[in-house]
């Protein structure tokens, strides 16, 4: 019987310590994150994109430039910049439009002409992902 107790302790100090590593991770990791958070819109684009929207349909712009998608949100806020979240916008009706893809936008979703200053003419655009 105390061998099994003694085991049982032993088992529940292995899932305690193991815990707590797992925990230290978990912390670093949202430490990281939290400090790899970009508060400023990245450069997505010199360009506005040409995009044809449906009336009635939900649409999530990207006001980050992180997304993958680009003009629109695929997620990436929420790891890299989440202090700046999506403006969605559902049109009337069916239109052709030129959204932001700098980001800078006093418009946005739509293009201000912003695009043209020297600060984003002059910006480094995101690299593509090495494969
Ligand atoms: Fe951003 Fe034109 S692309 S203002
Ligand atoms: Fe940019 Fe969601 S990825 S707002």
């Amino acid at each position: 019987m105390n061998a099994m107790i003694a085991s049982t302790v032993t088992l529940q100090k292995v899932n305690t310590t193991t815990f707590n590593q797992h925990r230290v991770r978990v912390i670093a990791v949202l430490k990281a994150c939290l400090l790899t958070q970009t508060t400023e819109p990245l450069v997505a684009s010199k360009q506005p994109f040409k995009v044809q929207l449906k009336a009635g349909k939900r649409y999530s712009w990207c006001a980050c430039g992180h997304s993958k998608k680009q003009p629109f949100c695929d997620g990436t806020h929420k790891m890299l910049a989440n202090k700046i979240p999506p403006l969605r916008f559902v049109p009337d009706e069916d239109c052709t439009v030129w959204l932001c893809g700098c980001k800078h936008s006093g418009s946005a979703p739509y293009c201000d002409g912003t695009h043209k200053q020297d600060f984003i003419q002059k910006a480094e655009l995101p690299t593509a992902p090495q494969s």
